[in-house]
């Protein structure tokens, strides 16, 4: 089986680049590999593609860009090259570059505002991983004019404005229909606004193992779906629904019942042996109506609790809780209790209000960005700004795992950060949520609360929406329509 893809810094990336060339490789050579890969790709994508448009930055991206023109134009293709700094004052491997595309017959410009970008795919190779801070100058109108172009667009190694460290916008950043990465696959491809500037991402590692720099601990890896299949082989042929985990979900307060049906629902399927709900008296008849395996149990507080925690595998508190009375008594029972714990809604801002400095290693908080700068005492911004060191920050602060929510959902937990390349904006709606915090719940229970249960139930949860989008669309996506393809994906190979 293949280990999961690891994922890199910025920094990580230009340490195995110079390490490379220490090593003997020359950095021109790798430059080389680096444009002949993008070409190639982009050979394969727009074969028809008879005139390219290039805007080269100052540093070796742009060097990139300049080995990429030559190529195209030895292919016979018409090149514009803008060039964002004069080609004079480049230095290095990029004046050699430069050197080599007007020796292939490039004429090479300066970009202007205005400058109308006459190809019929535009590449991007403006800023790399070299970019620090927000975006200055004229690399930023320049970005808007190849966003406007409304060409193509392939984006070498990440898209010009986009944080390769964490997927956060310096100021504003390429949309490309293709990146190409190279020497070092970066995490900012994947999170938080990657996903709608990457395109998609080809990973071209020039014959460097980033793995045999040993001592460089990736910063974090890809799920991969194909973890599903060797997570979930068939079941012992013995087995009792006492070996599968009992879970018990807390919430539903009065008046807010949904959240907690669809979390004992979505841990019912996939593969809890028992569900317990305990909610509000007022939710149980819906719940025995819409899921009669749920063995729905109506409370008023903490009293009416003891039995059934103790009954239970694995807790999941939050969904529908509320902040108030009937939400303080089930967090404050789920603390007590020394089973696995996923904390999820508004047991996460009563844990950042009334429950502050609690800490255990058997949790784990799902927040969506809002509820982890609560949990963090940061604002939105600033958990957009970095959100894989947010995600850690969780951990660092609170123990044990923690998912953070929203486009390239994160994991953390003492294996490291996971990230999700999957799901889709049908998710953008009530109760996914909540579905998530069941379906973690029953795997935990099945499987012991660590990092792998964790990846596979955001796993599972992202996979499950991507599968019920293409049958219906994403528009109008319902969490409950998960819970059918979520079952699927627990018994690969099912029809
Ligand atoms: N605004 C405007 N310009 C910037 C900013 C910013 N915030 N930050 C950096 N620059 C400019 C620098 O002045 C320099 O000219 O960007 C250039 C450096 O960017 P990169 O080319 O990304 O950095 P560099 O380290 O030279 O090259 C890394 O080379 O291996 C290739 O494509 C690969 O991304 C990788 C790149």
């Amino acid at each position: 089986s293949q280990p999961p893809r690891p994922l890199y810094t910025a920094d990580q990336a230009g340490d195995i680049d110079r390490r490379t060339i220490a090593a003997g490789t020359d950095g021109f050579a790798l430059m080389q590999r680096a444009a002949a890969g993008a070409w190639q790709h982009l050979r394969t994508r727009w074969p028809e593609a008879r005139a390219l448009s290039l805007l080269c930055g100052g540093g070796n991206n742009g060097g990139d860009g300049y080995v990429i023109a030559a190529l195209a134009a030895q292919a016979g293709l018409a090149v514009q090259c803008l060039a964002l700094k004069p080609v004079e004052a480049l230095a290095g491997d990029a004046a050699r570059a430069a050197a080599m595309a007007r020796a292939a017959g490039v004429p090479v410009e300066e970009w202007q505002e205005g400058s109308s970008l006459c190809g019929e795919v535009v590449v991007d190779a403006m800023l790399g991983t070299g970019l620090g801070g927000e975006v200055r100058g004229a690399y930023r109108r320049a970005i808007e004019a190849v966003n406007q172009a409304g060409k193509p667009v392939l984006a070498v190694d990440v898209p010009s404005g986009l944080a390769a460290d964490s997927g956060a916008l310096l100021g504003g950043a390429v949309r490309a229909d293709a990146t190409v990465t190279f020497i070092a696959d970066k995490i900012g491809l994947y999170t938080g606004q990657a996903p709608d500037h990457v395109g998609e991402v080809a990973f071209c590692p020039l014959g460097v193992n980033a793995r045999a720099q040993s001592d460089i601990v990736p910063r974090g890896v890809l799920l991969d779906e194909r973890q599903l299949t060797e997570a979930f082989t068939p079941r012992r042929r013995t087995a009792h629904k006492g070996d599968m985990g009992h879970v018990l979900v807390l919430g539903g307060a009065p008046g807010m019942g949904g959240a907690a049906l669809i979390a004992s629902q979505a841990a019912a399927r996939l593969g809890a042996g028992k569900v317990s709900l305990a909610t509000a008296p007022e939710h149980v008849a819906a719940s025995l109506i819409r899921c009669p395996e749920v063995m729905a149990h109506g409370v008023r507080g903490g009293a009416d609790l003891a039995g059934l925690v103790e009954q239970s595998d694995v807790l999941v508190v939050g969904p529908g809780i509320g902040q108030g009375a009937f939400g303080q008594a089930m967090l404050a029972a789920a603390l007590e209790s020394d089973r696995p714990l996923v904390v999820d809604a508004d047991a996460l801002n009563l844990l950042a209000e009334r429950f502050a400095g609690e800490r255990r290693e058997n949790w784990v908080l799902t927040p969506h960005p809002g509820e982890a700068g609560r949990l963090l005492g940061m604002n939105a911004a600033e958990v957009e700004a970095d959100r894989p060191a947010t995600a850690e920050a969780l951990g660092r602060r609170y123990g044990g795992y923690s998912v953070l929510k929203g486009a390239g959902t994160l994991t953390a937990g003492p294996g490291g950060l996971g990230v999700c390349p999957y799901g889709n904006p049908g998710m953008a709606s009530g109760g996914m949520g909540d579905a998530l915090a069941g379906m973690l719940g029953a795997l935990c229970g099945q499987r012991g609360m660590d990092d792998d249960s964790i990846r596979l139930g955001v796993l599972v949860h992202a996979l499950a929406a991507d599968m019920a989008a293409r049958r219906h669309g994403e528009r109008g996506l319902l969490a409950s329509d998960l819970a059918s393809c979520a079952r699927r994906l627990i018994n690969p190979g099912s029809d």
